[in-house]
């Protein structure tokens, strides 16, 4: 089986190019326009596998993406390739117009021109999985609620409007064309490649250079983390066996607060990288004004993947966390260079600046 995995230089995307090259009977070709997120090292543990390829390539050039739908025979797309950072969509939500948008209305077209043309048996097993957020969905209060798959539409921020338009494209090409179709929407990963502009690496790396921990507001906002591995093997199965036309939650059932999850990150490092001195990196705790459009809370309700797929995650929150902080002392390599020329930490997303 032939996979295009869109944005597979990504944190997510890698680490689904690495489980699917595990699998022998698959081929995957990674088509990336390598961003500032996009990053090559990510990719080194499959790099010279026999059933990896990468293409470099924006999804919003229909002509390149249909060659390569083309020229490696795909019968799964897999379409992560995305802005992605809520912030960063506050400071210019344009490239997310642009990317998020755009970008799937035109590898929409592409898939479709390359569906159309194939032999009716290969035709009816192909497959466009869009993977989306839970953000969509938008704000759920402190005390209940969950998100599940027809939950309608609310999102907050230019990034998660971004990414529901999108997924409302990928369903009308389904109701309107009959592109054979699934979707997921999944809760905040964390794990190893993270970029380290997001919540979890960026205190890792904050508390190791003795900087401050950047809190949002009073860190009351709730996320619903999910370890990376385990929605890779989720994304796996909604691709292979989900139904065209639906769409699967995928959450990891692990609710926390942001302050409670930075005191954590806190005390795996107390015990694993003392701080000289003695005091614990709780101290580095630094409480900022808030995210404009913060959502307070999401919390995924992830019973139909299980029901119907099978679905479960391995990591719970605990061993999860402690197996990224593990990661992230073990391999400077990979994101020492992020952070000396991309990306250092400075705050992002702080008021509207206008837009892009
Ligand atoms: P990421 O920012 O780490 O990676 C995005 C990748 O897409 C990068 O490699 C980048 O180079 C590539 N890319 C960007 N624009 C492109 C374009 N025009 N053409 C080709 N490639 C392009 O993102 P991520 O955190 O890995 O998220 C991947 C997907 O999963 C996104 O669609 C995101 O909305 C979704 N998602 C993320 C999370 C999360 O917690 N990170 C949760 C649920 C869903
Ligand atoms: O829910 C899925 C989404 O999770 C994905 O769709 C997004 O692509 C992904 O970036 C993530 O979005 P969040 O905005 O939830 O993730 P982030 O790591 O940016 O922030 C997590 C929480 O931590 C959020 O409530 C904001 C807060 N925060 C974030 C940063 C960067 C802080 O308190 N301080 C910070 O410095």
């Amino acid at each position: 089986m032939n996979f295009l995995v869109t944005g597979g230089a990504g944190f997510i995307g890698s680490a689904v190019c690495r489980h699917l090259c595990a699998n022998p009977a698959y081929r995957v070709t990674n088509l990336d326009k390598l961003t500032y997120a996009g990053n090559l090292a990510s990719l080194r543990p499959i790099e010279n596998a026999h059933n990896y390829r990468f293409a470099h390539a924006d999804i919003c050039d229909e002509r390149a993406v249909l060659d390569i739908l083309r020229r490696d025979d795909i019968d799964i797309v897999m379409n992560l390739a995305a802005e992605s950072h809520v912030d960063r969509s506050i400071d210019g939500p344009g490239t997310f117009i642009e990317t998020n948008i755009v970008g799937t209305y035109r590898i929409l077209n592409s898939a479709l021109e390359y569906w159309r043309g194939l032999p009716e048996e290969r035709k009816s097993r192909f497959r466009f999985h869009h993977v989306s957020t839970d953000e969509v969905f938008g704000d759920l209060p402190f005390d209940g609620g969950m998100f599940v798959e027809e939950t309608p539409y609310a999102p907050s921020s230019p990034y998660s409007a971004s990414k529901a338009a999108s997924d409302h494209l990928v369903r009308a090409w389904h109701e309107t064309y009959g592109l054979p179709v699934v979707l997921s929407n999944c809760s905040n990963n964390y794990g190893p490649y993270h970029f380290p502009e997001k919540l979890i690496p960026l205190v890792i790396l904050n508390a190791l250079d003795e900087k401050p921990l950047p809190v949002y507001g009073a860190g009351a906002n709730v996320r619903d983390w999910l370890f990376v591995e385990d929605h890779a093997r989720a994304l796996e199965l909604v691709a292979t066996k989900g139904t065209p036309g639906e769409s699967y939650n995928v959450g990891g059932n692990s609710e926390r607060t942001n302050l409670s999850v930075v005191e954590t990150i806190c005390d795996l490092l107390d015990i694993r990288r003392p701080r000289a001195g003695g005091k614990s990196y709780r101290d580095l705790i630094s409480f900022v004004t808030d995210r404009p459009g913060h959502d307070r809370r999401y919390a995924i309700d992830a019973s139909k993947i299980g029901r119907d797929l099978g679905w479960a995650p391995n990591e719970n929150f605990d061993s999860g966390l402690a197996r990224t902080v593990d990661w992230f002392l073990d391999n400077k390599w990979w994101w020492g260079p992020i952070r000396e020329q991309h990306y250092a930490g400075e705050r992002l997303g702080e008021a509207r600046k206008g837009v892009a």
